[in-house]
C-alpha cells in the first residue's frame, strides 16, 4: 500500500426530484431516479489515514468522537473500501462540517461522498468518478449525487434492471456555471429530526401513495431535466414543488406517519407561492425535515433572503450557489 492518508472535500446536495424509498435496502438501489444540485457554500472535509498502529477504527466528527450509530455506519463503509483494496488495516477518520452550528443541516450526502473519495485515495485505489459515486451510494443514497459536480442525475436503472449495483450512480447533466441558481434555506428548526431518512426509506412502501409517486417520477424527472437544460425557471418551479409535495404526501401517509412540517414551514411555502404570483422567481423544496429550501435565480436571491427573514418562525437563512463535485485536497 503506497498512499496511506488522504483528505477530500464534498458538498451536500439539494434534491429537486426526490429519492424516497429503496427497491433494495442493502445495496441502496432507489425506487426512482432523482436529480439534485450540489451546494457550494456547505462542505464536509474528511481525512482518512490507514494506520498499522491502530487496533480499532477511530472516527471523529466535528471534533467529537462519533456516536455509536454514526461510527457503525462509517466502519461499514470503510469495510467496503478495505475489501476493494484487499487490506485490513484500521483507520483514523477525522471529519468536519462547515455548516454553521445549529442549522439542522447535517448531511449524510457530503459525509459519505468525502469519506469515499478520501478513503479510496488513502487505500491507493484509483477509481473513476462513476465508480466513486456508485460506492458512495452504498454509504448513503444521496451521497452518490455529491460525487460528480453541478446538477446531477442519479439513475435508478429502472426496477426492470433488477438488483444491479453497476448502473446506479450519479452523473452530471449540467456544470455549476450552466445556471447560477441559489438555494436560500429558511431554517425554521435547528434540532435533529425525529426520524431520519434511512428509517423513512424503509417505510415508504407502507403509504398507498408511494407506488403512484414512483410511477409518476420519470415524467417529472424529464420535465425537471429539460427545465434545467433550457434554464426555464417557471417550468422548474412547478415541477420541483410538485415533486417535493408528492414525497411529503408519502411521508405523511406512511405507517408510522412522518409529519416533518412546522407552522413556519407552511408559512414559507405559502409566502413563496404568493411572491411567485407577484412575479418573483422563487420556488420551494423540502427534504426530510422542517426547513424550506427556496430555489431562485442568483438575481432574486437578495430579495428572497430579505423576505424570508421577515417571516415569523424563521430562525435564520443560509444561501448557497451550485457546487462542484467531491475532490481531493492537499493535507
Ligand atoms: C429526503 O440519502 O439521506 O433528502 O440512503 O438512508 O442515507 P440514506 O438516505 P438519504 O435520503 C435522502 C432523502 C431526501 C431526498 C433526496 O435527497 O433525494
Amino acid at each position: 500500500m503506497q498512499t496511506q492518508k488522504a483528505t477530500a472535500i464534498a458538498h451536500p446536495n439539494i434534491a429537486l426530484i426526490k429519492y424516497w424509498g429503496n427497491r433494495d435496502e442493502a445495496l441502496r438501489l432507489p425506487a426512482n431516479s432523482s436529480l439534485s444540485m450540489n451546494l457550494a457554500a456547505l462542505a464536509t472535509t474528511t481525512t482518512v489515514e490507514f494506520r498499522s498502529d491502530l487496533n480499532a477504527d477511530s472516527v471523529t466528527i466535528d471534533d467529537a468522537e462519533a456516536t455509536a450509530s454514526a461510527r457503525e455506519r462509517v466502519i461499514a463503509h470503510l469495510d467496503r473500501v478495505r475489501a476493494l483494496a484487499s487490506i485490513n488495516t484500521k483507520t483514523s477518520v477525522i471529519s468536519r462540517n462547515n455548516f454553521p452550528a445549529g442549522t439542522g443541516l447535517a448531511s449524510s450526502a457530503s459525509a459519505f461522498a468525502a469519506l469515499t473519495v478520501a478513503a479510496c485515495a488513502a487505500a491507493g485505489l484509483q477509481l473513476s468518478t462513476d465508480a466513486l459515486s456508485r460506492l458512495a451510494r452504498r454509504g448513503s443514497g444521496s451521497a452518490c449525487r455529491s460525487v460528480p459536480g453541478g446538477y446531477v442525475l442519479w439513475d435508478a436503472c429502472g426496477a426492470d434492471a433488477g438488483d444491479e449495483d453497476d448502473c446506479s450512480f450519479g452523473r452530471t447533466i449540467a456544470s455549476p456555471d450552466h445556471w447560477d441558481l441559489r438555494d436560500v434555506i429558511a431554517v425554521v428548526e435547528s434540532a435533529h429530526k425525529a426520524t431520519g431518512s434511512t428509517e423513512g426509506h424503509m417505510i415508504a412502501g407502507t403509504s398507498p401513495f408511494q407506488a403512484a409517486r414512483v410511477a409518476s417520477t420519470p415524467e417529472r424527472l424529464e420535465r425537471c431535466r429539460a427545465a434545467i437544460l433550457a434554464r426555464d425557471f417557471p417550468a422548474l418551479a412547478d415541477v420541483i414543488e410538485q415533486d417535493a409535495l408528492a414525497m411529503h404526501a408519502v411521508m405523511m401517509t406512511s405507517v408510522p406517519s412522518l409529519l416533518y412540517w412546522r407552522p413556519a414551514t407552511l408559512a414559507v411555502m405559502q409566502a413563496v407561492r404568493a411572491w411567485r404570483t407577484d412575479g418573483l422567481a422563487v420556488a420551494f423544496t423540502i427534504d426530510a425535515g422542517p426547513n424550506v429550501h427556496c430555489i431562485c435565480p442568483a438575481e432574486s436571491s437578495a430579495q428572497v433572503e430579505r423576505l424570508i427573514r421577515a417571516i415569523h418562525g424563521v430562525e435564520r437563512t443560509l444561501t448557497s450557489g451550485v457546487g462542484q463535485g467531491s475532490r481531493l485536497i492537499p493535507w
